[in-house]
Order: C-alpha cells, then structure tokens, then sequence
C-alpha cells in the first residue's frame, strides 16, 4: 500500500499517506457553501500560521500549553510505566515540542510514529528529534488525521498513542468519537492513549484564553484567510474581517469567528462568494469537557479510564485511557 522512503541511515523512514480526499479546494468550498459559513481549523497552521500558535502558546492568557507541559513534568514517570516498555508510539500532530521530548525521553520506544498534514513539519521535526536521540527509529506519516487514516502495521508489540495539546477539542463530539474509535482500532487490544484535553471553567479564563491583550490569536485566526490565498487563487482582503472569539455555554466550545465588515464578494478560483457585513466565518471550535464527560465520549470509542492527572486549579487534564 504505502512505500517508505528512508532519509538518513535508515532512522527515518517516510510515509506518503496523504489521500486525495483531503483537499484545501474541496474544504473551502464546502465550508463557504453552507448558511453559516465555515472553514476548517487545520488550515490555520501553515509557516506562519505555525509561528503565530507558537507565540500563542506563551502568551499569558493561554494556559493550555503551559499547563500540559508541567503536568508532563511532573507525571511523565508515571505515565511512562503506565504506557509500558517496548512500545510504538504514535504521535497526532507531530513532534517539534517540548512535549513529545519529555515522553520519549522517559518511554524510550522502539518506534515513533509522528503524524502530521504538514509534510515540511515533520521532515523538519523528524530529522531534530534523530538528532538528539540516536536510539530512536522514525516512521513519519505524513497524512490528515481529520479524514479517514491509518497507518502500516509495524508488527507485535504495545501501541500507544499520544494527543497533546487539547487538539481533539477541534473536533465535535460526534467527529472526536469517530476519531477516537481510528485510534483504538489503530493501538489495537492492549493499546493506549496519553490525550490531553482542556477542562470547563470560569467562562471570564476561557474568553481571555482566545482574546489576548497583545492580538495575537487575532493574527492567528486572520492569517487563515491569507493562507487560503496562497493555497488556491483566492482573494481574501484581511482587512475586512475582524476576529472574534466567545464561548458557547449551550455547546461547551470556545468559538472563534472571523467577522465580516464590509459587504463584498470573495472570488476562489472559479466561484464567487458573497459575504455580508456582521455575517461570520466560523473557523475554531475549541471545546471543553469536565472529567466525566470526556470519559463518556471516551467510552463510546472504547477506550477505558486508566488515570487522569490535572493541575492543582483545575485547568487541564492528562488521560491516559486503555482499549477494552
Ligand atoms: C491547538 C486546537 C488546542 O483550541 O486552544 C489556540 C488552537 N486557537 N488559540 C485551542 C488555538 C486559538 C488550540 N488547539
């Protein structure tokens, strides 16, 4: 099915998963095909969309990478001895942080498994992480993990996954079930996840979380609609459109949109798309789940509650589920 292609001595081998159903052209137009128009998130991180969530990630209103760091520091022992020795981890949404670092130090597994939808990325990550650990062997998928994905089988052994970074929050529920479900099939029976996911509170935290003082998370979700105009023969004009993020009680999601402030059209290749002032471009779901619902959601993916580690204000949460 898939033919690898090794780069540097046989530590890295790489993995052309990329299906034809993932398409920029198709996403956008669908997304901006509907009443209430959408794009999908994914396409927020292209070089410097990559560098803005970057910057994101210090900023002092966002808490969620801060957060999921320490408690790695502080357990990643313990999660280590729960995922278990001889193990093939895989990683969704791959491997420059200071995260997967912290794990593979301490798990040591035979083979990891990045997999990202930015082929530069996790060249670039890949050929890092070889350097710092020589021991490691690489399989680097490169696909997009929001459409239907595996990944070749690398023999018997343990399969664990890690999802950091409370990225399943990008998903519905209904979406992350589905997604969760791959994953289980995908570590198999004796498998697990190590999946960081962002707790419910204070809506005043949340909205600051997305909101920061210093605009960055508004270039963020600006940067998206440039993105689009390099990606396909669009023209989208950033200045008219505004960011805008609240929470959605009812849905239990941080909301980002980007807001229209002018009525225009945007032409995309061969179609044009008519906007209106105040309408709205839905582009982030971020949702938030209290412990118990993450487990339900979990339960439906047949993954069981293993342990779940948070910090002490109750920001962020740590699972570590098994399949069964
Ligand atoms: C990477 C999807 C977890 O939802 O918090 C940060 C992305 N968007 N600020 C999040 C994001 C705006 C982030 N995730």
């Amino acid at each position: 099915m898939s033919h690898a292609t090794a780069i540097k001595k046989d530590k890295i081998f790489f993995h052309d998963l990329h299906t034809p159903t993932a398409s920029m052209a198709k996403d956008v137009h669908s997304g901006l095909s509907g009443k209430q128009k959408s794009l999908p998130p994914k396409y927020f991180y292209d070089k410097k969309g990559s560098e803005l969530f970057d910057a994101i990630t210090k900023l002092p209103e966002y808490y969620v990478t801060r957060t999921e760091i320490e408690l790695l520091k502080q357990y990643v022992p313990e999660m280590a001895e729960l995922l278990g020795i001889n193990s093939y981890l895989l990683e969704l949404g791959s491997g420059s942080s200071i995260k997967i670092r912290l794990l593979l130090e301490a798990l040591r597994p035979e083979i990891y498994v990045p997999i990202d939808i930015s082929r530069e990325h996790l060249i670039a990550s890949s050929q890092r992480l070889i350097q710092d650990y020589p021991w490691l062997t690489i399989h680097a998928a490169y696909l997009d993990y929001s459409h239907p994905w595996a990944v070749p089988d690398f023999g018997p052994g343990r399969y664990n996954a890690f999802f950091p970074g409370s990225s399943i929050g990008n998903f519905d529920p209904a979406n992350a079930i589905q997604l969760l479900k791959q994953i289980s099939q995908l570590v198999g029976r004796d498998g697990g996840l190590l999946i960081g996911v962002d707790l419910k509170k204070d809506v005043g935290i949340l909205e600051a979380a997305y909101n920061d003082s210093q605009g960055v998370t508004a270039d963020f979700n600006i940067n998206l609609l440039t993105h689009i105009n390099d990606g396909l023969d669009a023209d989208f004009v950033p200045e008219n459109f505004s960011h805008k993020a609240i929470y959605n009680e009812d849905k239990g999601r941080v909301e980002m949109h980007l807001e229209c402030n002018i009525n225009h059209s945007v032409r995309i290749e061969s179609n044009l798309y008519p906007f209106q002032t105040g309408e709205t471009i839905h582009t982030e779901s971020s949702y938030k789940y209290s412990i118990d619902e993450f487990h339900q959601i979990a339960a439906e993916a047949n993954f069981a509650p293993v342990e779940v580690w948070t910090d002490a204000d109750e920001l962020f949460s740590v699972h570590y589920l098994k399949v069964g």
